[in-house]
């Protein structure tokens, strides 16, 4: 899509990924609506995109409520006059054994993950259906096509977010309107704990740098892809999983004890076990 003068709302502005993508999506001529639930990073940032000549505004919004996500649409489309694009980049994640989850933080990561973006989408669609062009951004993960290990909410979530982002652009593929699923593979963010961070260093996993992964997904907006994959050797490894997932079983055995090592031992040196 055009981003000269597209009106976009963009959730997770303040986060790692967003706020680059934020910046990248105004340096672009885009107009973009910055969602968060803390004023002060969406303040900021709103300011450095106007000292460099970009145009955005904010709404604080809380994506797991219905109140929050409709203020959060008629906003929007009040401060921008339409919508043209809507970027699904809010997330959350949880590295944890499942059987040690709290039922109220699946519901939240859930919530936040995947019904957030399937319900904003709800919302704008009829808009974009009127005008006869859109385009709904979904970031997901490499964990939404490979199932890891200590990751089952998370990795849930974002496989679920993928179908939801396919069979979306076949239904809509004639109305105009385009969806993209892009998922990146580990980011230097704080979307993970200092806990994950021991554990990438432990299995070696790449973490990317926020602003190349942001170009990336720019690109994959501006030529209207359909899914990407980010990062070597990632992609080809979602090519196997869904050929033979028994391979890739077997090459993540050795890597799955490490994750949970680092999870027990990290638990044990927080509480003194
Ligand atoms: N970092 C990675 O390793 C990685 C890898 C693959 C995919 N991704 C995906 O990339 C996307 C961006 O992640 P990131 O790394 O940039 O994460 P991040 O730095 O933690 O930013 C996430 C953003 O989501 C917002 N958010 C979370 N819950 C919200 C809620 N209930 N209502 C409103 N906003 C909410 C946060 O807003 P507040 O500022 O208000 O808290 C925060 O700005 C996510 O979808 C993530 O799953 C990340």
């Amino acid at each position: 899509m055009e981003l000269k003068n597209a009106r976009i709302i963009l959730t997770g502005a303040a986060g790692g990924i967003g706020a680059c993508i934020a910046k990248r999506l105004t340096a672009k001529g885009a107009q973009v609506v910055l969602i968060g639930r803390r004023a002060e990073p969406l303040a900021a940032l709103q300011k450095e995109i106007f000292a460099a000549g970009g145009n955005s505004h904010y709404v604080i919004a809380d994506l797991v409520s219905n109140e929050g996500r409709e203020a959060i649409v008629a906003q929007a489309s009040e401060l921008m006059g339409g919508i043209d694009m809507l970027v699904n980049n809010a997330g959350i994640s949880s590295y944890s054994l499942f059987k040690d989850e709290d039922p109220q933080a699946i519901e939240r990561l859930y919530k936040t993950n995947l019904i957030a973006p399937v319900a904003l989408t709800s919302l704008v669609l009829p808009m974009m259906l009127d005008q006869g062009h859109g385009h709904i951004v979904n970031i997901g993960s490499i964990f939404g096509s490979i199932g890891f290990a200590c990751f089952a909410n998370y990795s849930g979530s974002k496989f679920a977010l993928r179908g939801f982002s396919e069979a979306l652009r076949r239904e809509l593929e004639e109305d105009g309107i385009h969806v993209s699923y892009v998922a990146p593979r580990a980011v230097r963010t704080s979307l993970n704990s200092p806990t994950v961070y021991h554990m990438a260093e432990a299995v070696k996993m790449k973490m990317d740098d926020p602003d190349k992964v942001a170009a990336q997904i720019v690109v994959a907006i501006e030529q209207n892809k359909n899914d990407v994959y980010l990062g070597w050797p990632e992609k080809l490894i979602v090519r196997i999983n869904a050929l033979m997932p028994r391979l890739v079983d077997a090459a993540l055995r050795a890597q799955n004890k490490v994750m949970r090592k680092v999870l027990k031992d990290d638990h044990a040196s927080l509480t003194g076990g």
